[in-house]
């Protein structure tokens, strides 16, 4: 089965590396870099995790960066915060959508609903030997390392097989509403 499954997924990232070729912009929000922006930037007013103080103020920027702008320059006390870049405001509005989660996460469980077959049943995300991974019935694994996605199928012996970026399926991920 895995045979089959994986030039699916090749086309698919060959697609999502053309798309973002094509809109430039459509770069996903990473909920990773927004947290940390938010410890930087945001948590001494508005607390963490973000739903303690000046909650529904905050939370209206989930998913608006344009409106986390707006606030920058309409709000006296988050005038100092004008050099933060559209991706910043971007990772940032990830973030608000989704406190609690990662990005791997948000591509694992994309990637169970894409492949219902061969990523089930549902697995909770484990940390080994530098990979964030989810192992799988019939023993094959999706891993993480650093910002690199590798398959690994247990059955056939051979080592992690590079899928591809992170950022690549974070986008597909953010399009399909994870
Ligand atoms: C120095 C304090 C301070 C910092 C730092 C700060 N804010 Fe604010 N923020 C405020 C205050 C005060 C308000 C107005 C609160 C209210 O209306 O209840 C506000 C309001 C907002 C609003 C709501 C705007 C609206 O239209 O209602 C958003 C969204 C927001 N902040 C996001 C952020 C984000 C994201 C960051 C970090 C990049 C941040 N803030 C950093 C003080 C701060």
């Amino acid at each position: 089965m895995a045979a089959h499954w994986w030039p699916r997924l090749r086309r698919d990232i060959a697609l999502a590396l053309l798309g973002s070729a094509v809109l430039a912009s459509a770069e996903a929000g990473s909920v990773d870099a927004g947290r940390r922006s938010f410890g930087l930037h945001c948590q001494s007013c508005h607390g963490s995790p973000p739903d303690k103080l000046l909650i529904p103020a905050v939370l209206k920027g989930a998913n608006a960066p344009a409106l986390i702008r707006a606030a920058i320059q309409n709000q006296s006390q988050m005038a100092r915060l004008a050099s933060l870049s559209d991706s910043d405001l971007a990772n940032i509005a990830s973030y608000l959508a989704h406190p609690a989660t990662t990005d791997v996460d948000r591509v694992l469980d994309w990637a169970e609903q894409r492949y219902p077959a061969l990523l089930s049943p549902h697995a909770a995300t484990s940390f080994a030997e530098g990979f964030l991974y989810r192992g799988y019935a019939g023993g094959v694994y999706i891993g993480f390392n650093s910002a690199q996605a590798y398959f690994l199928d247990s059955r056939t012996g051979g080592g992690p097989q590079p899928l591809g970026s992170l950022a690549a399926f974070l986008q597909q991920a953010e399009a399909a509403g994870f």
